[in-house]
């Protein structure tokens, strides 16, 4: 295995730059996440009284919901109910109509559009049901882009990256274009992307229903392990009865509303 072949193949720190320039230089990447009033003892995720339309169709019915740090907390509930909705809202891609949505200490509704790009990218981690790589890309490289889009030091980034693809057991994969990985590689390495930036929270939208039973239990026990080894707080929305047990805690939500 070659180690630093992405800095060999762009000494100019190309890709780096690429995404840098692509984001605008990412100067405010580091303001929207820190700043007054965040503190350590609230919880992680504060939303109050979430509601959500599309047109007509009522969609989130008043959603209040608290998430401790380094809590895991599966939602399950039937197709339509809103799940995906409320995890979009919880991930700052998507507005609500109304109610207050609180990440480590920041009211995210306080922040301008730009803002809100650089808290996303820097506080939150998601993980989708299909890996979203981008398949021109090493998996090392796909893990270093968030990095890179929030103007964060090259190198730095680089290492953060070789650690988590080596804590994810990818050492051998990370070489190797999406288009060569196993279903449960490729979303390992979207696991390990989601977390370049060590986001406040992770957030992941049914992330083993793409996958065989085998690589299911492997990506459940991983989500797991995030919690136990570095206190990542997660919430993941799922149909997996073994990964909702898995979790501190399932939130049933059915039409809108938690029950
Ligand atoms: N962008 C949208 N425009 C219109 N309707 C939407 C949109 N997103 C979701 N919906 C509708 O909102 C409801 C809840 O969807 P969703 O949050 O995806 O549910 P779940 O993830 O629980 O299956 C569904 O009826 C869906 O069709
Ligand atoms: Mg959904």
């Amino acid at each position: 295995m070659r180690r630093g072949d992405g800095v060999k193949r762009a000494p100019d720190g190309g890709l780096a730059r690429f995404f840098q320039a692509a984001a605008g230089g990412g100067a405010v990447a580091s303001e929207a996440g820190g700043g007054a009033g965040r503190g350590s003892h609230e919880a992680m995720i504060e939303v109050v009284g979430l509601r959500k339309s599309f047109g007509k169709l009522a969609v989130l019915k008043g959603i209040t919901l608290s998430v401790g740090r380094g809590e895991i907390v599966s939602v399950v509930g039937p197709s339509g109910a809103g799940k995906t909705t409320m995890l979009q809202i919880l991930g700052t891609l998507s507005r609500p109509d109304s109610g207050s949505v609180v990440i480590d200490g920041v009211d995210v509704s306080r922040l301008s559009d730009n803002e809100l790009s650089a808290f996303r990218n820097s506080r939150i981690g998601f993980v989708f049901q299909f890996h979203n790589l981008l398949p021109e890309f090493t998996a090392f490289e796909n893990v270093c882009i968030p990095g890179y889009i929030g103007g964060r030091d090259r190198r730095e980034v680089e290492a953060r990256a070789a650690e988590l693809i080596e804590q994810l057991g990818l050492s051998e994969r990370r070489d190797h274009k999406p288009a060569e990985l196993s279903g449960g590689e490729a979303q390992r390495v979207a696991i390990a992307r989601a977390l370049v930036n060590s986001p406040a929270v992770l957030l992941a939208d049914e992330p083993s229903g793409n996958l065989d039973s085998r690589n299911r239990d492997e990506i459940n026990r991983l989500f797991v392990s995030l919690r136990d080894r570095f206190g990542q707080t997660i919430v993941i929305v799922t149909h997996d009865e073994n990964l909702a047990a898995m979790a501190d805690r399932k939130i049933v939500m059915t039409d809108g509303v938690i029950a």
